[in-house]
């Protein structure tokens, strides 16, 4: 059985203080421990070690937004898994669209950074998805299947069941316009189908899938209602507290 799983994707916001007024700032339902759901918040890396204190009693994970693909060396400004795992990081997220936009970033870069991640034993989130062309080309599966044949090709088979994939169409990133629950429910299944066909079943059954792209407080339980759905990566209503308290808040069970 998936947990559910609700990201939170900061971005480029929050100073440190202004991450801490956040977190006093959720009600305090949302930070309550929650039935088979798991709440990760992904902070710039400055605020990490600040968080790490501010959510001790809080059932929530940590997660980095990145991580270079070599544990140390002459890389300025990147940040190693090594550092991430001493200060008790969990998650990773890898191959975010905008990484891909403005960094360079590329199918085989992933590659290389999943490959240390899961050695590692961070649990990465890897990000796919089609620009608004390849949409309405129709090539958004040929697009992902693209995607996922380089990011996983090599892996370890073993280490794979922790992954954690991204939908996140382009054309649904900060713009309003969200794939609906069913268009996503219909990629994630068949994601499914691919990763059983490119590894095995078992592994394909144990990977969890979100969704990602103008997820509102408003629309997360429609998507987390598809059965092979088993989250949400949030970008912008993440850092609203209360609007992200509502997002985690439709993780839980119905009454
Ligand atoms: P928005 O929720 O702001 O569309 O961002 C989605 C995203 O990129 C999360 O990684």
């Amino acid at each position: 059985m998936r947990n559910k799983l609700i990201v939170a994707n900061w971005k480029m916001n929050f100073t440190v203080s202004e991450a801490l007024k956040f977190i006093a700032g959720l009600p305090r339902e949302a930070k309550m421990e929650l039935e088979d759901a798991e709440v990760v918040i992904c902070p710039p890396f400055t605020a990490l070690y600040a968080l790490d204190e501010a959510i001790e009693g809080i059932p929530f994970q940590l997660g980095a937004q990145n991580m270079h693909w070599e544990e140390s060396g002459p890389f300025t400004g990147e940040i190693s898994p090594l550092f991430l795992k001493e200060m008790n990081i969990k998650y990773v997220i890898l191959g975010h669209s905008e990484r891909r936009q403005h960094f360079q970033e590329t199918d085989s870069t992933i590659n290389k950074k999943l490959a240390l991640a899961l050695q590692q034993k961070l649990i990465p989130i890897v990000c796919i998805g089609e620009t608004v062309s390849d949409h309405k080309e129709g090539q958004t599966f040929e697009v992902l299947e693209g995607q996922i044949k380089k990011i996983l090709d090599g892996q370890l088979k073993a280490d794979l069941g922790s992954l954690v994939w991204a939908y996140e169409p382009i054309w649904a990133i900060g713009t309003g316009k969200n794939a609906s629950p069913e268009q996503s429910q219909e990629v994630a299944q068949w994601m499914r189908k691919l990763i059983a066909k490119i590894l095995d079943a078992p592994t394909a059954e144990s990977m969890r899938i979100l969704y990602g792209g103008s997820v509102s407080e408003e629309k997360a339980r429609g998507f987390l209602k598809q059965p092979d759905i088993d989250g949400l990566l949030v970008g912008g209503a993440s850092l609203d507290p209360k609007k992200f308290a509502d997002i985690i808040m439709s993780a839980a069970p119905a009454q």
